[in-house]
């Protein structure tokens, strides 16, 4: 039995990306090793979205690549296609990002090495999941939007939707295998739009919420501008739908998102934060920023903080602005210096850090809805679950509480992490 072994870089469309390789390859009697040094093939599924993932992958292959057979599949095989190849000219395959479900085709027969047709891209029920509580799932990929800074609509393509049957009988295999909670994955979910019954986001959450022993769905991520008022309705509506949305604001300028194509305003963005928090008393919104983007002043950067400060995000990720070969930006020059994208960088996340320790003590006291995952990583004898404003609670309990939702009174804090005590 041949062994493999899945690296996986990058966002959480890649992890189940690496799933769906992963049962396609056991369904095929594969075995699955938890460790490279066990496996005759290394899949390295790659990322391409800032430099810094790039490198990883690059140093990742360069190792590897001298005693295992390795395919490079994901983002990174996309952008550089035959370049992977001349960089390394032993690897076994380069499999691109509409190439996944035949990964065991290419393992039996790598020949020839670049594997990046776009036009036989399916999914099957083989999805491998770790075994758990949540798992995720992608609903559509791709992206129509090119972002000016943005790597993404090159490396997945124009956006299309899953048929809403695979979604649905996906979803019933995921609660017969006693998954409790589906994270809904898309570049922009709120353009789910299945072409045979006209079935939108919104009825793709009713639709999903209608699957017995599925008891939370989140989703990411949302883009602003298509962060319809109907949308919110459905978010604040259908019971299992949880109370979080990651809405990217990337800048606060209205200058810089007007060059950056992210096609709204500062203002415009803030409305949809006061809608949800309106529509729904404890909904979590969590954001991405970019610092750094060319041509952005102090000023420009001082308008993202103000929005920083308005929004009260209960999370950010911050990034530095990473030239992408191919985007329109990279025709705009780097002109941030590293030391001042660092500087701004440091800024936000001081200021979020702020932010999330008075939103952590305004929870003090509080009883949340809490869905337990399993043993807590770190603090023995405990068990961690989230809110549904996806907020990690770790509490003692026995671990039969794994699966279970319990009512938790927050009593403590340990960083971002919430301590809790059952109510039940
Ligand atoms: N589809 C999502 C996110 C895609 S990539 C959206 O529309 O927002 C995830 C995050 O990476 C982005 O939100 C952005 O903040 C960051 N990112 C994308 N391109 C980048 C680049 N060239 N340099 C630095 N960060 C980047
Ligand atoms: Fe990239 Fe913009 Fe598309 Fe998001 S919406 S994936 S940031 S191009
Ligand atoms: Fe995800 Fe990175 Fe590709 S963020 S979509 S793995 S470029």
């Amino acid at each position: 039995m041949k062994k493999v072994f899945i690296k996986t870089f990058g966002c959480q469309m890649n992890v189940y990306d690496s799933e769906r390789m992963a049962g396609e390859l056991s369904a095929a009697g594969y075995t699955l090793v938890p460790v490279e040094k066990e496996a005759d093939f290394v899949v390295v599924n790659t990322c391409s979205v800032r430099a810094h993932a790039e490198d990883r992958a690059v140093s990742y292959i360069g190792a590897a690549v001298k005693n295992k057979k390795v395919i490079v599949a994901g983002c990174m095989a996309e952008r550089m296609k035959d370049e992977l190849i001349k960089k390394f000219p032993s690897l076994y395959a380069v499999v691109g990002t509409f190439n996944f479900s035949n990964i065991t085709d290419i393992l039996a027969n790598p020949k020839p090495r670049l594997h990046l047709d776009r036009s036989g891209e399916h999914y099957t029920n083989n999805v491998k999941r770790g075994a758990g509580i949540r798992g995720s799932m992608t609903i559509m990929q791709g992206c129509d939007n090119f972002c000016a800074y943005c790597i993404v609509p090159y490396v997945r393509g124009r956006e299309r939707s899953r048929d809403i049957n695979g979604i649905i009988g996906e979803l019933k295999d995921m609660a017969a295998g006693g998954f409790k909670e589906v994270l809904l994955l898309g570049q922009n979910v709120n353009s789910y739009l299945d072409s045979g019954t006209k079935t939108d986001f919104a009825g793709l959450l009713r639709r999903a919420a209608s699957v017995d022993g599925i008891e939370r769905i989140r989703f990411m991520t949302s883009h602003p501008k298509d962060l319809s008022d109907g949308l919110i309705d459905a978010i604040s509506t259908v019971d299992k739908v949880c109370g979080h949305v990651h809405l990217p604001l990337q800048s606060g300028s209205d200058r810089i998102l007007e060059k950056m194509r992210r096609n709204y305003t500062a203002a415009w963005y803030k409305s949809r934060v006061e809608k949800l928090r309106k529509s729904m008393p404890g909904i979590s919104v969590t954001t991405d920023i970019l610092v750094g983007f060319p041509g952005e002043t102090q000023e420009d950067f001082m308008e993202t903080v103000k929005v920083v400060e308005e929004c009260r995000f209960d999370a950010a990720y911050i990034f530095k602005y990473s030239v992408r070969k191919g985007t329109l930006a990279e025709g705009f020059g780097d002109d941030v210096p590293d030391k001042e994208k660092l500087m701004r960088l440091n800024y936000v996340l001081e200021l979020e850090k702020k932010i999330g320790e008075d939103i952590t003590k305004s929870l003090m006291d509080k009883v949340q809805e809490v869905l337990f995952y399993g043993p807590a990583m770190k603090q023995s004898g405990m068990m961690e679950g989230t809110t549904r404003a996806n907020r990690k609670v770790i509490m003692e309990c026995g671990v039969g509480t794994a699966g279970s939702i319990k009512r938790v009174k927050i009593t403590g804090a340990s960083g971002a992490i919430l301590i809790g005590e059952n109510q039940e």
